[in-house]
């Protein structure tokens, strides 16, 4: 770590002393730091009148802006190894464009991360029809999942960071799921240099739950081009094939001696183009890892991207037990983001922690059902530094 990094991290710790409440803007201790408590304003404003408000957090030398639209990531500013920052997430540079063609950018995933096959699920004897958004079955919450949605957010400045509290409540039988669900997401940059997201949930009948976070990530910088040249190291011996539908068999299998291994640290694009079967179906990778680690109370380590050039390096910890990597697949040069540039396949990732893709369909995986009286939590924690 250079000199000026831990120039930047000291101070965010100073100020992170002297902001102790958790409260709004006018609450913030007149002496604290500039920059440390969220600001608020307006991007855009929503065909039927609502506002969409961007937040913006700053701590520990990341930068983060956060729409109330979706409780979307618009931009995720971070050093390189020489202290510029740029931004590594993709999106745009207008709310249109988020309403009307988003392939989920930045987004925040409810109430269910990834596929239900068919859409339908069986919970205590009764049988759920989700909305079919991808071919046969139902991606990422249905066609108006919590990333489409509004949310309320309230900042803070305290002692374990500066970040944001989304929050929202999912009616009853929204987008075909059972209960009403009262969801609370919180953004929290710590001086350390890490994005982390808390997730918790409680509902008033039987219901599945499965929240993720769908940035996009390109360490270069957004609109940069492909992400071939990043290395990942993902802590998973084992995955979950799916079908040519995306949906998982049901199998565990292991990596070993397949594209799909990362135990050992390798670039992305090495074996993209490999003609497995896994990688067909999914035009590269689009498939759920088996963390090691299995589900944890606290965040445990899951895997490190790193990009050479800028010397960028994110480590991922989680308490889920499951990592979709997604190598942007789908991205096809129609889409132009927040700096002007087209983005082509390649030329992001995702990696959302989440429970495995389909779990409502499959005993055998751990368990997405909340019932009333339960309290649905899950962390994640991204933690930036450079080499
Ligand atoms: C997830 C899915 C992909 C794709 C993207 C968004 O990663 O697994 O198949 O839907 O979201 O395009």
């Amino acid at each position: 770590m250079n000199t000026s990094r831990r120039t930047v991290m000291a101070a965010g710790l100073a100020a992170g002393v002297a902001a102790t409440s958790v409260g709004t803007a006018h609450a913030a201790p007149a002496h604290a730091a500039p920059g440390r408590t969220p600001t608020k304003t307006l991007f855009g404003t929503l065909a039927d009148g609502t506002p969409v408000h961007l937040w913006a957090v700053a701590n520990g030398g990341i930068r983060l802006e956060v729409l109330s639209y979706g409780g979307l990531v618009h931009r995720l500013d971070v050093p390189d190894r020489h202290g510029h920052r740029a931004n590594i997430a993709l999106g745009f540079d207008n709310l249109a464009d988020y309403v009307a063609k988003s392939p989920y950018f930045g987004g925040l995933i409810g109430r269910f991360g990834n596929r239900i096959g068919a859409g339908k699920f069986t919970l205590d004897g009764h049988t759920y029809q989700l909305p079919l958004n991808d071919g046969v079955n139902s991606l990422h919450g249905g066609t108006k999942g919590f990333d489409k949605q509004m949310w309320h957010v309230e900042p803070f400045a305290g002692r374990s960071g500066t970040g944001l509290v989304l929050s929202r409540i999912s009616p009853d039988g929204e987008m075909g799921y059972p209960g009403t669900l009262k969801v609370q997401v919180t953004y929290t940059l710590t001086a350390r240099g890490e994005w982390r997201i808390d997730y918790s949930a409680t509902t008033d009948r039987a219901t599945v739950v499965n929240l993720t976070s769908h940035t996009y990530f390109n360490l270069a910088g957004e609109g940069s081009g492909p992400v071939y040249d990043h290395t990942l190291e993902l802590a998973a011996a084992r995955y979950t094939p799916v079908d040519a539908g995306l949906i998982p068999t049901g199998e565990l299998a292991r990596v070993s001696g397949t594209p799909l291994d990362f135990r050992r640290t390798k670039p992305i694009g090495r074996d993209i183009r490999t003609s497995h079967q896994q990688l067909l179906y999914a035009k590269g990778f689009d498939h759920n890892w088996v963390l090691d680690k299995g589900r944890t109370s606290h965040p445990e380590y899951a895997l490190t991207l790193a990009e050479p050039r800028s010397g960028r390096v994110m480590k991922m910890y989680t308490t889920e037990p499951g990592m979709q990597f997604y190598s942007g697949n789908f991205l096809d040069g129609t889409l132009v983001g927040t700096s002007g540039h087209i983005y082509r396949q390649g030329d992001a990732l995702c990696l959302e922690s989440q429970h495995f893709p389909d779990s409502p369909n499959h005993p055998e995986f751990p368990s997405t059902v909340l019932r009333p009286g339960q309290t649905y939590r899950t962390s994640t924690v991204h933690a930036f530094s450079t080499r």
